[in-house]
Protein backbone atom coordinates (compact mmCIF):
# COMPACT_ATOMS: atom_id res chain seq x y z
CA UNK A 1 0.00 0.00 0.00
CA UNK A 2 1.38 3.67 -1.14
CA UNK A 3 -0.18 6.48 0.89
CA UNK A 4 0.55 10.59 0.06
CA UNK A 5 -0.45 12.93 2.72
CA UNK A 6 0.28 16.76 2.97
CA UNK A 7 0.71 18.80 5.71
CA UNK A 8 0.74 22.72 5.63
CA UNK A 9 3.29 23.10 8.85
CA UNK A 10 2.26 26.97 8.73
CA UNK A 11 -0.89 29.03 9.70
CA UNK A 12 -3.19 29.18 5.88
CA UNK A 13 -2.65 33.03 5.80
CA UNK A 14 1.51 32.74 6.19
CA UNK A 15 2.51 33.15 2.96
CA UNK A 16 0.55 35.92 2.01
CA UNK A 17 1.47 38.03 4.95
CA UNK A 18 5.39 36.74 4.46
CA UNK A 19 4.93 38.21 0.78
CA UNK A 20 3.84 41.30 2.30
CA UNK A 21 6.72 41.79 4.32
CA UNK A 22 9.59 40.61 2.22
CA UNK A 23 7.58 43.37 -0.61
CA UNK A 24 7.70 46.20 1.81
CA UNK A 25 11.22 45.46 3.15
CA UNK A 26 13.22 44.40 -0.18
CA UNK A 27 11.44 47.04 -2.35
CA UNK A 28 11.92 50.27 0.09
CA UNK A 29 15.74 49.03 0.55
CA UNK A 30 18.73 50.16 -1.56
CA UNK A 31 19.85 48.61 -3.84
CA UNK A 32 16.03 46.77 -4.38
CA UNK A 33 16.00 42.93 -3.49
CA UNK A 34 13.69 40.13 -3.24
CA UNK A 35 14.04 36.79 -1.78
CA UNK A 36 14.06 34.11 -4.51
CA UNK A 37 11.74 31.83 -2.79
CA UNK A 38 8.80 33.34 -4.50
CA UNK A 39 9.58 32.80 -8.20
CA UNK A 40 8.18 29.23 -7.15
CA UNK A 41 4.30 29.57 -7.91
CA UNK A 42 3.16 26.89 -10.24
CA UNK A 43 4.38 28.48 -13.23
CA UNK A 44 7.65 29.24 -11.59
CA UNK A 45 7.87 25.70 -10.82
CA UNK A 46 7.07 24.34 -14.27
CA UNK A 47 9.75 27.20 -15.72
CA UNK A 48 12.72 25.76 -13.29
CA UNK A 49 11.72 21.97 -14.38
CA UNK A 50 12.11 23.62 -18.28
CA UNK A 51 15.85 25.22 -16.83
CA UNK A 52 16.89 21.97 -15.59
CA UNK A 53 16.81 20.25 -19.01
CA UNK A 54 18.25 23.85 -20.97
CA UNK A 55 21.85 23.09 -22.72
CA UNK A 56 23.10 25.61 -20.96
CA UNK A 57 22.34 24.97 -17.21
CA UNK A 58 24.14 21.85 -16.47
CA UNK A 59 24.04 21.66 -12.26
CA UNK A 60 21.12 19.13 -12.68
CA UNK A 61 22.65 17.24 -15.27
CA UNK A 62 25.95 16.85 -13.30
CA UNK A 63 24.52 16.70 -9.84
CA UNK A 64 21.94 13.23 -11.45
CA UNK A 65 25.16 11.88 -13.25
CA UNK A 66 27.02 11.77 -9.42
CA UNK A 67 23.82 10.44 -7.82
CA UNK A 68 23.70 7.75 -10.58
CA UNK A 69 27.64 6.74 -9.70
CA UNK A 70 26.95 6.82 -6.14
CA UNK A 71 23.26 6.24 -4.84
CA UNK A 72 23.87 2.91 -3.70
CA UNK A 73 27.16 4.12 -1.92
CA UNK A 74 25.22 6.85 -0.04
CA UNK A 75 22.00 4.04 0.39
CA UNK A 76 25.19 1.74 2.65
CA UNK A 77 26.85 4.37 4.24
CA UNK A 78 23.36 6.16 5.62
CA UNK A 79 20.67 3.08 5.65
CA UNK A 80 18.35 5.25 5.85
CA UNK A 81 14.75 4.28 7.01
CA UNK A 82 13.39 8.22 5.94
CA UNK A 83 14.80 10.50 3.56
CA UNK A 84 13.57 14.31 4.36
CA UNK A 85 14.11 16.34 1.18
CA UNK A 86 14.43 19.67 1.38
CA UNK A 87 12.79 22.25 -1.51
CA UNK A 88 12.18 18.84 -3.32
CA UNK A 89 10.39 19.84 -6.54
CA UNK A 90 9.91 17.68 -9.35
CA UNK A 91 11.91 15.17 -6.86
CA UNK A 92 13.12 13.35 -10.56
CA UNK A 93 16.50 13.05 -9.10
CA UNK A 94 15.47 12.23 -5.67
CA UNK A 95 14.42 8.89 -7.80
CA UNK A 96 17.95 7.06 -7.94
CA UNK A 97 17.97 7.68 -3.51
CA UNK A 98 14.82 5.85 -3.26
CA UNK A 99 15.95 3.41 -5.72
CA UNK A 100 18.54 2.60 -3.99
CA UNK A 101 17.73 2.76 -0.47
CA UNK A 102 14.34 0.76 -1.30
CA UNK A 103 17.02 -1.78 -3.43
CA UNK A 104 18.97 -1.79 0.31
CA UNK A 105 15.57 -2.67 2.03
CA UNK A 106 15.94 0.05 4.65
CA UNK A 107 13.60 2.66 3.00
CA UNK A 108 9.76 3.45 4.59
CA UNK A 109 9.34 6.99 4.39
CA UNK A 110 9.73 9.82 1.91
CA UNK A 111 8.94 13.58 3.39
CA UNK A 112 9.80 16.16 0.42
CA UNK A 113 9.54 19.89 1.84
CA UNK A 114 8.75 22.56 -0.46
CA UNK A 115 7.09 25.99 -0.79
CA UNK A 116 5.37 24.85 -3.87
CA UNK A 117 2.00 23.20 -3.22
CA UNK A 118 2.07 22.41 -6.59
CA UNK A 119 5.20 20.60 -7.09
CA UNK A 120 4.62 18.73 -4.04
CA UNK A 121 0.97 17.32 -5.34
CA UNK A 122 2.46 16.84 -9.16
CA UNK A 123 5.77 15.10 -7.25
CA UNK A 124 3.59 13.31 -4.90
CA UNK A 125 1.27 11.71 -7.76
CA UNK A 126 3.99 10.23 -9.02
CA UNK A 127 6.07 9.13 -6.38
CA UNK A 128 3.15 7.17 -5.14
CA UNK A 129 1.82 5.34 -8.65
CA UNK A 130 5.86 4.51 -8.81
CA UNK A 131 6.57 3.61 -5.57
CA UNK A 132 3.98 0.98 -3.94
CA UNK A 133 4.77 0.30 -0.15
CA UNK A 134 6.52 4.19 0.53
CA UNK A 135 4.87 6.31 2.27
CA UNK A 136 4.97 9.91 1.15
CA UNK A 137 4.29 12.95 3.61
CA UNK A 138 4.78 16.06 1.96
CA UNK A 139 5.38 19.13 4.16
CA UNK A 140 4.08 22.80 2.30
CA UNK A 141 6.79 24.80 4.34
CA UNK A 142 9.33 27.54 4.07
CA UNK A 143 12.26 26.08 5.17
CA UNK A 144 13.72 29.37 5.96
CA UNK A 145 11.13 29.40 9.24
CA UNK A 146 12.05 25.94 10.23
CA UNK A 147 12.12 22.51 8.98
CA UNK A 148 9.05 20.56 10.06
CA UNK A 149 10.48 17.30 10.24
CA UNK A 150 8.66 14.55 12.28
CA UNK A 151 10.64 12.94 14.80
CA UNK A 152 11.44 9.63 14.68
CA UNK A 153 12.07 7.34 11.76
CA UNK A 154 15.73 7.15 11.72
CA UNK A 155 18.02 6.75 10.52
CA UNK A 156 17.24 9.62 8.50
CA UNK A 157 19.13 11.21 5.40
CA UNK A 158 17.99 14.68 4.93
CA UNK A 159 18.42 15.91 1.43
CA UNK A 160 19.08 19.51 0.43
CA UNK A 161 20.13 18.48 -3.50
CA UNK A 162 19.77 20.90 -6.83
CA UNK A 163 21.93 23.81 -5.54
CA UNK A 164 19.96 25.37 -3.30
CA UNK A 165 21.92 25.86 -0.60
CA UNK A 166 23.84 28.90 -2.93
CA UNK A 167 20.42 30.95 -3.18
CA UNK A 168 20.94 31.79 0.46
CA UNK A 169 22.97 35.27 1.75
CA UNK A 170 26.28 33.81 3.78
CA UNK A 171 25.11 34.73 7.31
CA UNK A 172 21.35 33.11 6.53
CA UNK A 173 23.32 30.18 4.71
CA UNK A 174 25.47 29.72 8.29
CA UNK A 175 21.60 30.00 10.54
CA UNK A 176 20.32 27.00 7.95
CA UNK A 177 22.76 24.62 8.55
CA UNK A 178 22.83 25.10 12.27
CA UNK A 179 19.12 24.53 12.44
CA UNK A 180 19.86 21.54 10.12
CA UNK A 181 22.70 20.38 12.72
CA UNK A 182 20.35 20.94 15.20
CA UNK A 183 17.51 18.58 13.88
CA UNK A 184 19.94 15.84 12.82
CA UNK A 185 20.09 12.88 15.69
CA UNK A 186 22.90 10.54 15.84
CA UNK A 187 23.31 8.09 13.00
CA UNK A 188 21.27 10.75 10.91
CA UNK A 189 23.27 12.45 7.55
CA UNK A 190 22.82 15.49 5.62
CA UNK A 191 23.51 14.97 1.65
CA UNK A 192 24.28 18.56 0.31
CA UNK A 193 24.07 19.46 -3.52
CA UNK A 194 26.33 22.51 -4.48
CA UNK A 195 27.44 24.22 -7.26
CA UNK A 196 31.31 24.56 -7.77
CA UNK A 197 33.34 28.12 -8.87
CA UNK A 198 34.20 27.52 -12.49
CA UNK A 199 35.13 29.20 -15.68
CA UNK A 200 32.58 32.55 -15.71
CA UNK A 201 31.03 32.34 -18.92
CA UNK A 202 30.09 28.80 -18.66
CA UNK A 203 28.03 30.24 -15.13
CA UNK A 204 26.57 33.20 -17.02
CA UNK A 205 25.31 31.10 -19.83
CA UNK A 206 23.68 28.90 -17.37
CA UNK A 207 21.80 31.79 -15.69
CA UNK A 208 21.55 33.27 -18.96
CA UNK A 209 20.19 30.88 -21.91
CA UNK A 210 19.61 31.42 -25.72
CA UNK A 211 16.10 29.96 -25.51
CA UNK A 212 14.97 33.24 -22.69
CA UNK A 213 13.52 30.69 -20.26
CA UNK A 214 15.56 32.17 -17.39
CA UNK A 215 14.47 35.43 -18.05
CA UNK A 216 11.21 34.15 -17.95
CA UNK A 217 11.55 32.26 -14.57
CA UNK A 218 13.16 35.65 -13.57
CA UNK A 219 10.60 37.84 -14.85
CA UNK A 220 7.60 35.25 -13.09
CA UNK A 221 8.42 36.77 -9.77
CA UNK A 222 6.72 40.28 -11.21
CA UNK A 223 3.79 38.07 -12.28
CA UNK A 224 3.29 36.37 -8.80
CA UNK A 225 3.20 40.34 -7.45
CA UNK A 226 0.72 41.36 -9.78
CA UNK A 227 -1.33 38.40 -9.07
CA UNK A 228 -0.92 38.09 -4.94
CA UNK A 229 -1.02 41.90 -4.31
CA UNK A 230 -2.76 43.66 -7.38
CA UNK A 231 0.16 45.13 -8.09
CA UNK A 232 0.43 46.26 -11.62
CA UNK A 233 4.36 45.71 -12.96
CA UNK A 234 4.77 45.35 -16.66
CA UNK A 235 7.06 42.21 -17.01
CA UNK A 236 8.37 43.41 -20.12
CA UNK A 237 9.62 46.37 -18.90
CA UNK A 238 12.13 44.45 -16.79
CA UNK A 239 15.37 43.11 -18.74
CA UNK A 240 16.72 39.89 -17.28
CA UNK A 241 20.34 39.90 -15.54
CA UNK A 242 23.05 37.25 -14.84
CA UNK A 243 26.07 38.96 -13.42
CA UNK A 244 28.76 36.90 -12.00
CA UNK A 245 30.48 38.97 -8.46
CA UNK A 246 33.89 36.90 -8.30
CA UNK A 247 34.62 38.90 -5.01
CA UNK A 248 31.40 36.90 -3.45
CA UNK A 249 31.77 34.03 -6.19
CA UNK A 250 27.58 34.35 -7.05
CA UNK A 251 25.76 34.87 -9.94
CA UNK A 252 23.32 37.44 -8.99
CA UNK A 253 20.10 37.35 -11.29
CA UNK A 254 18.35 40.70 -11.56
CA UNK A 255 15.54 42.68 -13.03
CA UNK A 256 16.62 46.08 -15.01
CA UNK A 257 13.76 48.60 -15.54
CA UNK A 258 14.17 49.61 -18.99
CA UNK A 259 12.52 52.79 -18.40
CA UNK A 260 11.77 55.40 -15.49
CA UNK A 261 8.48 54.06 -13.77
CA UNK A 262 6.37 53.77 -10.77
CA UNK A 263 5.01 50.87 -10.25
CA UNK A 264 1.55 50.14 -7.81
CA UNK A 265 1.40 48.04 -4.79
CA UNK A 266 -2.24 48.45 -4.05
CA UNK A 267 -2.20 45.80 -1.65
CA UNK A 268 0.44 47.72 0.63
CA UNK A 269 -0.99 51.05 -0.20
CA UNK A 270 2.69 51.36 -1.69
CA UNK A 271 4.08 53.16 -5.06
CA UNK A 272 7.44 52.09 -6.21
CA UNK A 273 9.62 54.07 -8.03
CA UNK A 274 12.41 53.05 -10.86
CA UNK A 275 15.05 54.60 -12.13
CA UNK A 276 15.46 53.81 -16.08
CA UNK A 277 18.17 51.10 -15.65
CA UNK A 278 17.52 50.51 -12.19
CA UNK A 279 18.21 46.88 -10.88
CA UNK A 280 16.07 44.90 -8.55
CA UNK A 281 18.29 42.01 -7.18
CA UNK A 282 16.14 38.59 -7.71
CA UNK A 283 18.69 35.83 -6.48
CA UNK A 284 21.76 35.10 -5.87
CA UNK A 285 23.45 31.54 -6.57
CA UNK A 286 26.62 30.93 -4.61
CA UNK A 287 29.14 28.60 -6.14
CA UNK A 288 31.06 26.50 -3.18
CA UNK A 289 34.83 24.68 -3.02
CA UNK A 290 35.24 22.05 -1.51
CA UNK A 291 37.04 23.78 1.04
CA UNK A 292 34.72 25.85 1.97
CA UNK A 293 31.58 23.47 2.25
CA UNK A 294 34.22 21.60 4.48
CA UNK A 295 34.70 24.53 6.79
CA UNK A 296 30.69 25.75 6.87
CA UNK A 297 29.50 22.18 7.37
CA UNK A 298 32.50 22.09 10.50
CA UNK A 299 31.05 25.94 11.93
CA UNK A 300 27.93 24.13 12.09
CA UNK A 301 28.53 21.23 13.97
CA UNK A 302 28.95 18.80 11.31
CA UNK A 303 31.70 16.67 9.37
CA UNK A 304 32.53 16.29 5.83
CA UNK A 305 32.50 12.82 5.41
CA UNK A 306 32.45 11.95 1.59
CA UNK A 307 33.01 14.50 -1.14
CA UNK A 308 31.92 13.14 -4.86
CA UNK A 309 31.82 15.52 -7.77
CA UNK A 310 30.70 14.89 -11.37
CA UNK A 311 33.41 13.97 -14.07
CA UNK A 312 33.79 17.24 -15.04
CA UNK A 313 34.18 18.92 -11.35
CA UNK A 314 31.04 21.02 -12.51
CA UNK A 315 29.27 20.23 -9.40
CA UNK A 316 29.88 18.91 -5.77
CA UNK A 317 28.07 16.23 -3.56
CA UNK A 318 28.73 16.48 0.44
CA UNK A 319 27.95 13.58 2.92
CA UNK A 320 27.85 14.59 6.56
CA UNK A 321 27.26 13.65 9.88
CA UNK A 322 26.81 15.63 13.34
CA UNK A 323 30.39 16.28 14.69
N1 LIG B 1 15.77 20.00 -5.52
C1 LIG B 1 15.22 20.19 -6.85
C2 LIG B 1 14.54 21.56 -7.03
C3 LIG B 1 15.46 22.75 -6.90
S1 LIG B 1 14.59 24.27 -7.26
C4 LIG B 1 16.33 20.02 -7.86
O1 LIG B 1 17.47 19.84 -7.46
O2 LIG B 1 16.04 20.07 -9.06
C5 LIG B 1 14.41 24.90 -5.63
C6 LIG B 1 13.23 24.29 -4.91
O3 LIG B 1 13.21 24.80 -3.58
C7 LIG B 1 11.87 24.65 -5.55
O4 LIG B 1 11.06 23.51 -5.64
C8 LIG B 1 11.29 25.69 -4.60
O5 LIG B 1 9.88 25.68 -4.57
C9 LIG B 1 11.91 25.28 -3.27
N2 LIG B 1 12.10 26.39 -2.34
C10 LIG B 1 12.70 27.58 -2.58
N3 LIG B 1 12.72 28.34 -1.46
C11 LIG B 1 12.11 27.60 -0.50
C12 LIG B 1 11.83 27.84 0.87
N4 LIG B 1 12.16 28.98 1.46
N5 LIG B 1 11.20 26.86 1.58
C13 LIG B 1 10.85 25.68 0.98
N6 LIG B 1 11.10 25.41 -0.33
C14 LIG B 1 11.72 26.36 -1.05
C1 LIG C 1 17.20 26.30 -7.22
N1 LIG C 1 18.49 26.92 -7.49
C2 LIG C 1 19.60 26.09 -7.06
C3 LIG C 1 18.63 27.39 -8.88
C4 LIG C 1 20.06 27.97 -9.08
O1 LIG C 1 20.71 27.54 -10.02
O2 LIG C 1 20.48 28.82 -8.27
C5 LIG C 1 17.60 28.41 -9.26
C6 LIG C 1 17.83 29.01 -10.60
N2 LIG C 1 17.93 30.29 -10.84
C7 LIG C 1 18.15 30.48 -12.12
N3 LIG C 1 18.25 29.30 -12.73
C8 LIG C 1 18.03 28.37 -11.78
Amino acid sequence: MSAFDLTRLLPADHFSHALRHDVQRGLTASPKWLPPKWFYDARGSELFEEITRLPEYYPTRAEREILTGHAGDIAALTRARTLVELGSGSSEKTRLLLDALRDLGTLGTYVPVDVSESALEAAGAALTADYPGLAVHAVLADFTRGLGLPPGGGPRLLAFLGGTLGNFLPEERAGFLRMVRAALEPGDALLLGTDLVKDPAVLVAAYDDAAGVTAEFNRNVLNVLDRELDADFDPETFEHVAHWDAEQEWIEMRLRSTRTQTVKIPALDMPVHFEAGEELRTEVSAKFRRERVAAELAAAGMRLSHWWTDGGGRFGLSLAEPA
